[in-house]
């Protein structure tokens, strides 16, 4: 009787964690699940293995892996002052994060382009259909980044920044994005999983290609997935 009581207790915490996830809500946002704090790869692991990765296996990644991707991004890590996982000058946070989910990608997300909204741990879909190959094309036709099943980009508002900082801030939100990008690396080896680092791509065409707005400047993209097995 305990037994099967500790089993409905868990499947309605499963059912009730879960519900919502995938979901377009209000506004258009669909909520992520909880990061996790804890995991089993040491931080010294994940650095030592970390590689830049060209070559993806098909395999979808699942929401909870994508939602603890952001948060390594961008996510809230103190509540009280908002401060997010990557420091910030002046915690100004001129970056902004994008996920181009290919189809089949994520496992129950439609293909498209989702923005991260670090207040609610949540994702906008503001582009539908898979863009990997219109942005992989726009990065000088480095088409291996397509095979990817999500790639991030990492986006620039200047204007939060150098309108305390000036020219100086410009400078600031290129720091920052190293440190969001180290920490995606990190995460993805933590998750079993791989990430690339493109640098070399058309800015103009990859900002269109995932549909932000013209203040939003791309910095760097990263494509993540399962390292392909020889
Ligand atoms: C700012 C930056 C831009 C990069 N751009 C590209 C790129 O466009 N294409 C690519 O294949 N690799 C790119 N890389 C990855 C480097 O080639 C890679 O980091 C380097 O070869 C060292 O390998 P590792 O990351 O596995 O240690 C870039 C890396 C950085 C930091």
């Amino acid at each position: 009787m305990k037994q099967s009581l500790k089993w409905l207790f868990f499947l309605v915490s499963l059912a009730l964690a879960t519900h919502g996830w995938g979901k377009v809500g209000e506004k258009g946002f669909i909520r992520l699940p909880n990061p996790a704090y804890d995991g089993k790869v040491s931080v010294e692991e994940a650095i030592k293995e970390r590689r830049t990765i060209r070559d993806f296996g098909p395999k979808p990644l699942t929401m909870v892996q994508l939602s603890q991707l952001f948060w390594s991004a961008q996510g809230i890590t103190d509540g009280r002052s908002g401060f997010r996982a990557a420091p910030s000058g002046g915690a100004l946070y001129p970056l902004d994060v994008y996920a181009i989910v290919g189809e089949g990608g994520v496992e129950g997300l439609q293909p498209g382009v989702y923005h991260y909204q670090p207040a609610s741990h949540s994702v906008q879909l503001v582009r539908k259909g898979d863009r990997r190959k219109e942005v992989a094309s726009a990065s000088l036709w480095q088409m291996w980044m397509a095979r990817a099943p999500v790639i991030f980009v990492i986006t620039s508002e200047y204007e939060r920044i150098t309108r305390k900082y000036g020219k100086r801030g410009i400078r600031y939100a290129q720091i920052e994005v190293g440190h969001v990008g180290q920490n995606i690396f990190l995460q993805s080896g933590a998750l079993g999983l791989g990430a690339g680092i493109v640098g070399a791509f058309r800015d103009d065409r990859v900002a269109k290609g995932i549909g932000a707005p013209t203040a939003h400047k791309p910095l760097i993209i990263m494509p993540v997935g399962y390292k392909k097995l020889d």
